[in-house]
Order: structure tokens, then C-alpha cells, then sequence
């Protein structure tokens, strides 16, 4: 982690999936513990089929109530995974699809989680997310006043 980080070394991320974003989700863990963050994984642990919503909300639970600082998310496309996430008011959940957008995810718009569709993202760009969203801070300035307009900051 860079000092620029919004994350200390040693802060809890919470990481969760479905079945078609598991094994990305399986690298993207080794890739936060390799920042020295801690992980917990919130499933699944394996490929069996299961509903995004289901992960996506359990992920969003544990970051709104403050026992993970920062989530991760992977579906198919982090399509359905992001919606399910944004449905709890204190998650600000990105879909993000290159390190442009999840630099801009952290420094406009404070993204708290960050979500990546494994079925429509290299695996390297997808690192590449990942390593930018957890390096980046939140710019604030007229970008906080903005964030505050979306409400249970
Ligand atoms: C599962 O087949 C797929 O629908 C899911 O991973 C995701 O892409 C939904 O948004």
C-alpha cells in the first residue's frame, strides 16, 4: 500500500463473489493479502452455482456496518453483484473495467467497494483495478459535496 492509500496495512477488506466471478475472486484475495490488507471471504468456496444478490448484499452488510473498511465483488459481469451491493444506503459500489475507472471510482467518487465482471474482464486488467482502486485516495473538495448528494455517507 502506498501512503496515498485510503486503507492502513492491516484493514479488514471483505471479499465475495458468485460462481462465475469465483476464481477471479480466488486471485484478486491473493493480490489483497500481497498489499498486506486482511481479508475475509464471504463466499462462496467453490464454483457451484449460487445467486449474486446473495453475496453481493452480505458484502455490503459487512462494509456499511463498519466490520470490513472496503469490499470487493466479482460476477459474471459485476453487473448484477454492483446493483445488490448499492442497495444498502452506506455502500458506494463501482463496476469497473479498466484502471482509469477504478482510479476515478476511489479519487470522485469515494467508492467503498469495488466490483469487476470476470466474464468480461482480463484477469491482468482486472489486478491492474484492483492494485489502482486500493492506491488511489478520495480527492474531496467539490467531489465531497457531491458524494453527500448521494446520501448515508
Ligand atoms: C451468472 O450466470 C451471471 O448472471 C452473473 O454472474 C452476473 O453476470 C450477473 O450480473
Amino acid at each position: 500500500m502506498s501512503d496515498t492509500s485510503f486503507l492502513e496495512v492491516g484493514d479488514l477488506v471483505a471479499i465475495a463473489s458468485d460462481h462465475a466471478g469465483f476464481a477471479l475472486k480466488t486471485i484478486l484475495k491473493g493480490d489483497l493479502h500481497a498489499m498486506g490488507l486482511s481479508v475475509v471471504d464471504l463466499g462462496p468456496e467453490d464454483e457451484t452455482s449460487v445467486d449474486y444478490p446473495d453475496f453481493g448484499q452480505k458484502l455490503a452488510k459487512a462494509v456499511a456496518e463498519g466490520l470490513a473498511k472496503a469490499g470487493v465483488l466479482v460476477c459474471g459481469t459485476g453487473i448484477g453483484i454492483s446493483i445488490a451491493a448499492n442497495r444498502e444506503p452506506r455502500v458506494r459500489a463501482a463496476l469497473v473495467h479498466s484502471a482509469v475507472t477504478a482510479e476515478m471510482a476511489r479519487a470522485h467518487n469515494d467508492a467503498n467497494v469495488m466490483a469487476v465482471g470476470a466474464r468480461v474482464t482480463e484477469e491482468e486488467t482486472a489486478r491492474a483495478c484492483l492494485k489502482t482502486f486500493f492506491n488511489t485516495p478520495f480527492e474531496g473538495g467539490r467531489h465531497a459535496r457531491r458524494v453527500e448528494k448521494l446520501g448515508a455517507a
